[in-house]
């Protein structure tokens, strides 16, 4: 009985020895999109609690084939694999990270794969691991621009705006909304995004015009130009713009129904909305 109860109480701790005998991986750092022109920067982040077994080795998989290996008690301690499939350009490992710099494919939109895996010695070898995806795509570093809404256009005119991007790869989709609300178009028009030809890199940047007519009785027209490159996942980024739609002089002084504060504001949003055309801008004096 005593016996048994003893072998119970070693049984525990044995168990106990197991579960903390192992590093641990705290960080995987894989970027979410990398440019096939540089060499992608992975980094994985491990402890170990004091007292615990010495670390093994750290291993690199990349789509689950091996392309790295750091094992501190091996002469060389660093080994790289399967270099002439895009692999593994620089590495650099000590007990708490481990951190290489990968050749990726010039194929666009590829998903791969990195997974970190370490191991810690004997008794038993306990193993960790973590897997991220990186996929290669060129993403947008600026918001699409939109041109063509600056200064202000008077009630009923039809404005065209532009909204375009800088170079990338995959190219853009650019969608429009008009106060909130996707653009509508007429079926028949053809209604893709435009896109450049490819720059000496391959990339490509994308246009899409807007033709919105200022009928509104509320004094300005909010766009949004959302350029969404179709990666995995999605990369999306958007601008706002403002169209300030002047009253005409002659229908604010129609409008104005005799109060002094109205035709104050009608008067000062004329002269607001033409000041950019120098040319008017006698009218504020008016
Ligand atoms: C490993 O680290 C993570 C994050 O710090 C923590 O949540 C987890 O409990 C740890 N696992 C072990 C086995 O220590
Ligand atoms: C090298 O990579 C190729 C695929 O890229 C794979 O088929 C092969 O098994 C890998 N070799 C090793 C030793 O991991
Ligand atoms: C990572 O660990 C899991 C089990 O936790 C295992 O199924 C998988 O094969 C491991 N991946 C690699 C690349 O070693
Ligand atoms: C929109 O801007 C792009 C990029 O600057 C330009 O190539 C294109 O011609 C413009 N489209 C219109 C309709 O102005
Ligand atoms: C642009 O407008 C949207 C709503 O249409 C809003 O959610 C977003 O915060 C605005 N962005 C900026 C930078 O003003």
């Amino acid at each position: 009985m005593y016996k048994h109860m003893k072998m119970t109480v070693l049984l525990v701790f044995g168990l106990f020895v197991v579960i903390v005998t192992a590093h641990n991986i705290t960080y995987l750092e894989v970027p979410q999109y990398g440019d096939p022109r540089r060499d992608a920067d992975l980094i994985c982040h491990y402890v170990n609690e004091k007292g615990d077994p010495p670390l093994h080795s750290v291993k690199w998989y990349r789509d689950n084939n091996e392309i790295f290996r750091f094992t501190p008690e091996q002469q060389p301690p660093t080994r790289t694999f399967n270099t002439t499939a895009g692999g593994v350009s620089r590495g650099f490992c000590n007990m708490h990270s481990c951190s290489i710099s990968v050749v990726l494919p010039k194929k666009y939109n590829t998903r791969i794969s990195f997974t970190c895996e370490v191991s810690t010695e004997g008794p038993r070898f306990a193993v960790v691991n973590q897997t991220k995806y990186l996929t290669v795509a060129v993403t947008l570093k600026e918001d699409p621009v939109i041109t063509g809404a600056s200064g202000s256009v008077q009630q009923g005119e039809d404005v065209l705006l532009n909204c375009s991007t800088k170079p990338a790869m995959p190219p853009a989709n650019i969608v429009w909304f008009i106060d909130g609300r996707p653009e509508k178009h007429e079926p028949w028009i053809n209604d893709n995004t435009e896109e450049s030809s490819a720059d000496e890199f391959g990339l490509r940047s994308s246009w899409r015009a807007l033709r919105v007519r200022a009928t509104t009785i509320k004094g300005y027209i909010t766009v949004r130009c959302e350029a969404t490159q179709p990666t995995r996942p999605p990369y999306t980024r958007s601008s706002n713009a403002t169209l300030n739609i002047a009253r005409s002089p002659h229908l604010s002084m129609y409008t104005a129904s005799g109060s002094s504060v109205t035709q104050a504001i009608g008067v000062a949003t004329v002269c607001l909305s033409l000041h950019i055309f120098s040319k008017f801008s006698a009218l504020c004096k008016v």
